[in-house]
């Protein structure tokens, strides 16, 4: 029993942890989207590559952030993952990164088709 109160009470300190560390860094217009992707038509290596993105990405800020943000280029999103793994205790090594890389890559061909060619035709110019 005594067990038991102690589990309850550890996980009790970590949930609030989690959630405070969360709200510490504000909200984004982004936030208020879906906060997850449906990967099942995704071939497989990209639904294994997006389960290290919804564990790694939705540690400071909800998936929703990265998913609705307006990133879609290689560019684009090299620098954000960057940025990201370069927070302190963002707990993304470099084997995490590429992997999140390519999968955003990936999605945002699929998912953000438009903006995706939007954007590679501003750049060429
Ligand atoms: C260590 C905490 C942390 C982790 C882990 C993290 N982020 Fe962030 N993220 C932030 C903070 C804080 C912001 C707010 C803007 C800033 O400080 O750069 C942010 C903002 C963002 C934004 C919005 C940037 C903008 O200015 O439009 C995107 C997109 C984003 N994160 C994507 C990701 C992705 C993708 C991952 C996983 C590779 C990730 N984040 C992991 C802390 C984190």
């Amino acid at each position: 029993m005594i067990k038991i109160i102690l589990m309850a009470m550890v996980s009790l300190i970590f949930l609030n942890k989690n959630l405070s560390a969360k709200e510490e860094f504000g909200e984004l217009p982004y936030d208020k989207g879906s906060d997850r992707i449906d990967v099942s038509k995704y071939p497989k290596v990209m639904q294994e590559a997006y389960k290290v993105f919804a564990s790694k990405c939705s540690k400071c800020h909800n998936l929703s952030r990265p998913i609705n943000s307006p990133y879609a280029i290689p560019e684009e999103w090299e620098r954000y993952i960057k940025m990201m793994m370069r927070k302190p205790g963002s707990g993304i090594d470099p084997k995490s990164a590429k992997t999140i890389y390519e999968f955003l890559k990936y999605d945002s061909q699929v998912r953000k088709r438009e903006l995706y060619e939007r954007k590679l035709k501003a750049r060429k110019k």
